[in-house]
């Protein structure tokens, strides 16, 4: 008994004794002290060889032991951190060189979506913003949608809340009805930003994805202008040599209403696989705003006209970089995005 006491007060002293300085210090005194293959843990299994009548005391003694370890040990872990935030932790040495800056890569998608503000800005459009959560009056009401129209099911549209409706933007269209409400013409705006879809992902098709929404609302606004305009962005944007064709279509918000496709800008009219052999891609919708939204927005359709258009920012960085998958653009994947690198 008299041996296995001496053992614990010398231990006792030792511990009181320990200082730590760095973490590898730290762990020396966990390995020694707390773990279990630790001199306290081989202590107590030498119990059973102590005196029947002496087992009690020598036990108490033990756990002493063990808790001022414990103590101690959670004080140099203090004792540690503090020298770490202080700054002068002798784990960092100073004199390495360091591993030189890694730069990033603007992401394609914000680089489109950079140049198609850049093209508008030039012509004297601003750059609006609005919320991706939205309520039905923004997001389809105002726009003319009817009550029983297909993209307001379940199947297309991510809801947050019914009655009344709340969800996800499905469009950048809901831009198109904030400005015109807290506005007054002329308004000259593009709009960019996220919207959602409750669509399967594939290479094809995802449920978030980006587009940017025009707007020009003034006195005699006409077609032509609509026309000029993205006839304009597709050469600033694809080049010189860049057809533009208009092709009739229905918008509930629009009338008329025009899709606009683009010359194939992978086979130049040849025919491929991305324009299905025809030579043409479509870019964007478009049209002349409808007057029932203009009157939900209190602008008189009498006096004022305006086009709106909108069109997918991940299909025009398709074209210039010619990426086939939309999952790679949320995937992170370096190898993808490394590719980016020179663009400023
Ligand atoms: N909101 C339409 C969509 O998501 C795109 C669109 C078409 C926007 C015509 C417009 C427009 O402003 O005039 O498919």
């Amino acid at each position: 008994m008299r041996k296995m006491q001496d053992k614990i007060t010398s231990l006792l002293n030792e511990i009181k004794q320990s200082t730590a300085g760095s973490a590898e210090e730290l762990e020396n005194f966990r390995v020694r002290f707390i773990s279990k293959k630790s001199v306290i843990g081989s202590l107590f299994s030498e119990l059973k060889n102590v005196a029947n009548e002496d087992k009690r005391e020598v036990g108490q003694q033990l756990n002493e032991l063990k808790n001022s370890a414990q103590t101690k040990f959670k004080e140099l872990i203090n004792q540690v951190d503090q020298q770490k935030n202080s700054g002068d932790s002798i784990d960092i040495d100073v004199t390495l060189p360091d591993g030189g800056i890694e730069l990033g890569a603007v992401h394609p998608l914000s680089y489109i979506q950079f140049k198609i503000i850049e093209i508008f800005e030039r012509i004297g459009f601003n750059v609006a913003d609005g919320p991706e959560i939205e309520d039905d009056w923004h997001n389809f009401s105002a726009l003319n949608f009817p009550e029983n129209h297909p993209a307001r099911e379940m199947q297309d549209t991510f809801f947050i809340e019914r009655d009344p409706d709340i969800l996800l933007r499905t469009h950048t269209s809901n831009v198109q009805v904030r400005l015109t409400e807290n506005e007054r013409p002329p308004i000259r705006s593009i709009m960019p930003g996220r919207v959602f879809r409750n669509e399967a992902i594939s290479a094809r098709a995802h449920c978030v994805f980006h587009q940017v929404e025009g707007l020009y609302v003034d006195k005699n606004v006409s077609f032509v202008d609509l026309k000029h305009t993205l006839y304009h962005f597709a050469q600033e944007m694809f080049g010189k040599d860049t057809k533009v064709r208009y092709r009739p279509s229905y918008f509930p918000f629009t009338e008329p209403s025009a899709e606009i496709d683009i010359s194939c800008q992978i086979c130049h009219g040849d025919g491929c696989q991305l324009c299905k052999y025809t030579g043409w891609v479509e870019i964007a919708g478009s049209g002349m705003v409808d007057p029932n939204v203009l009157k939900n927005c209190e602008i008189d359709p009498e006096e004022y006209t305006g086009f709106a258009f909108g069109m997918g920012i991940e299909r025009i960085t398709q074209l210039k970089f010619r990426v086939n998958d939309l999952r790679l653009y949320t995937e992170n994947d370096v190898r993808f995005l490394k590719q980016f690198r020179s663009l400023h």
